[in-house]
């Protein structure tokens, strides 16, 4: 091990109540581009003004939802890496392990984690606008998208408002009970794991700060520095696909020496 994963496997050698806090990094090593790098990130190529509000789905249904469509499409093929797999295997060694994620992909659930926070939604929990009508995504699976990347969502059966993704745009609510558990979960583990995100967006990035409030330790994975990375216990500049398993290999080889 190298001396951060050897710090980091330190800082949480005594975990029984883990709370792992993940976002779009913890997918790019599964093929799902994140937000904010500066090459590859989904904002450095698209305006999220132009789509990620409720403002731009009215304004222009037909290339939001095909957008999100398309996205959906990517994600919904896709396997969760090591990683993942990681942080289920983990949870069956510690007495609780909760994952809030800002990601809509469903990987951890792919994976088999079931504890699961989806804070910003899911691609695939599609439902209607107006009323949120749930909207059943095989109806979606045929659909091809032209080549300008627009189509025009269809109606709820029930209402006729036009069907969106359910994710949580700029500007809406997070869903009240991932915020109820996400805090609660902040307030009842030992120590926390952050990987895969940039840290500045909110209410997400405030769990860390929960958690080093009082007193617990925090370790990040991130390939690069985040506005976080100073104040935590350990900051590991690694992916999450390299980083995970072998951190979860040295945690679960601890606990069996303690047992
Ligand atoms: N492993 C771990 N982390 C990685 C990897 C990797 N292989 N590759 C990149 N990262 C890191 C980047 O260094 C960056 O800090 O993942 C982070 C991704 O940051 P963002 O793109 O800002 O994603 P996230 O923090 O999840 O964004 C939060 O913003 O636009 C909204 O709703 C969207 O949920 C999203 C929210």
């Amino acid at each position: 091990m190298t001396g951060e994963s050897r710090q980091a496997a330190d800082v949480l050698a005594g975990t029984r109540r883990l709370m792992v806090v993940t976002g779009a990094g913890m997918s790019r090593d599964s093929g799902v581009p994140t937000f904010r790098d500066s090459l590859t990130g989904l904002w450095s190529q698209f305006d999220p003004q132009e789509l990620a509000t409720e403002q731009a789905f009215r304004a222009n249904p037909s290339r939001v939802f095909g957008w999100y469509l398309d996205r959906w499409r990517q994600v919904r093929d896709i396997e969760p890496h090591p990683g993942y797999h990681a942080l289920t295997q983990l949870r069956e060694w510690l007495d609780w392990l909760t994952v809030a994620t800002q990601n809509v992909d469903g990987l951890h659930a792919t994976a088999g984690n079931g504890n699961i926070i989806e804070l910003h939604g899911l691609l695939s929990a599609f439902r209607c606008l107006d009323e949120g009508h749930p909207y059943d995504s095989a109806k979606l699976q045929e659909i091809r998208v032209p080549e300008d990347g627009a189509f025009d969502p269809p109606e709820c059966p029930q209402c006729g408002s036009p069907i969106r993704p359910g994710v949580v745009w700029f500007g809406e609510a997070l869903p009240a009970d991932a915020v109820q558990r996400a805090w609660s979960a902040a307030d009842e583990c030992d120590s926390m794991l952050v990987v895969g995100t940039s840290s500045i967006v909110y209410p997400a990035a405030e769990l860390p700060e929960i958690v080093l409030a009082k007193g617990c330790p925090v370790v990040e994975i991130n390939p690069t520095a985040t506005p976080l990375s100073g104040l935590v216990s350990v900051s590991w500049r690694e992916r999450a696909a390299v980083a995970l398993p072998a951190l979860v290999e040295h945690l679960i080889s601890a606990t069996a020496r303690v047992q």
